[in-house]
């Protein structure tokens, strides 16, 4: 069988980066992906792509179509964070992050799916999160975007199965990667009422950013989805995740809250 393809948005960083070397260890050949020209990183063909420019994503992958003659597995891993309180944030911030987060993803996506859908095999995986699926103070809007992600993600599972094509979503817990330092962050829209409140929340989420996994997890995880033979829709990854997101389903809301507003105190 001929060598699988493989994409990985945001492949210069974090977790991509790890996804990008695991595949290529697994045999793949991989191209990854970063906003600014960058040399091949091992055995990792790397691409210029940006998100938020249509044409961008268009000719990195027409350029991968060109040169590889086929696309088997799509990981949708590129995105930022945006940090504050949903009333302070810079609306132009959220626009960016929407742009790139959720229609960065849609636009690689439709740009892939025709290569993948006339091959009648392959995957898209998609690196969401487990704020896809409880809405966490301080970054809301991260939350919200990552929450039309699982949406996404499941509406289109059932769109293409029928072309032999395979969806899944990643929601990985909190992991040491740079992503907090080099998210969006333009002046926040400082409100005297949130002044504690936004002290303790920021106190935690960089707490728990420092006190995070190891991407490789994240990567091994894709790998799995990759060779699983039916893989499912979602799969969690990282400490806590699988527990949280079962507490969630399974608890009466009041409780599941009270669990929440327990780390704003
Ligand atoms: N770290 C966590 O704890 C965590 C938890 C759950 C989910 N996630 C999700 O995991 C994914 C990767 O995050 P990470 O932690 O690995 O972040 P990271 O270390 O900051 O890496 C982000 C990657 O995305 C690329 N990127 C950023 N903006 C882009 C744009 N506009 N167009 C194209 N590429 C862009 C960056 O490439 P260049 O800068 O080279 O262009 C970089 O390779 C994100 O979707 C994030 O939401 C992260």
């Amino acid at each position: 069988m001929n060598q699988q393809v493989a994409l990985v948005t945001g492949a210069s960083h974090g977790f991509g980066k790890a996804i990008a070397q695991r595949l290529t260890q697994a045999g793949y050949i991989v191209y990854g992906t970063s906003r600014s020209a960058r040399p091949d990183m091992d055995s990792v063909r790397m691409r210029v792509l940006e998100l938020t420019d249509a044409a961008s994503v268009a000719a990195c992958v027409e350029g991968i179509r060109a040169e590889a003659g086929r696309i088997d597995l799509l990981v949708n891993n590129a995105g930022r964070l945006q940090l504050s309180l949903l009333e302070e944030a810079p609306l132009e911030d959220v626009d960016l992050l929407f742009q790139t987060n959720f229609l960065g993803v849609a636009r690689v996506t439709n740009a892939v799916l025709p290569i993948i859908r006339r091959q009648r095999a392959g995957r898209v995986i998609i690196i969401g999160s487990l704020n896809g699926l409880i809405g966490i103070s301080g970054m809301g809007y991260t939350s919200a975007i990552k929450h039309a992600l699982e949406g996404y993600a499941e509406a289109l599972k059932l769109e293409v199965e029928g072309f032999g094509i395979q969806v899944s979503i990643v929601e990985p817990s909190f992991f040491k990667t740079d992503v907090y330092e080099r998210r969006i962050e333009s002046d926040i829209l400082r409100i005297d009422d949130y002044d504690s409140l936004r002290t303790i929340i920021h106190a935690g989420l960089e707490k728990d950013s420092r006190a995070g996994d190891d991407p490789a997890l994240v990567a091994e995880k894709v790998l799995e989805i990759a060779r699983a033979p039916q893989p499912r829709l979602r799969y969690t990854v990282g400490k806590s995740a699988a527990m949280l997101a079962t507490m969630k389903r399974l608890m009466p809301e009041r409780w599941f809250l009270s669990g929440l507003r327990s780390r704003l105190k």
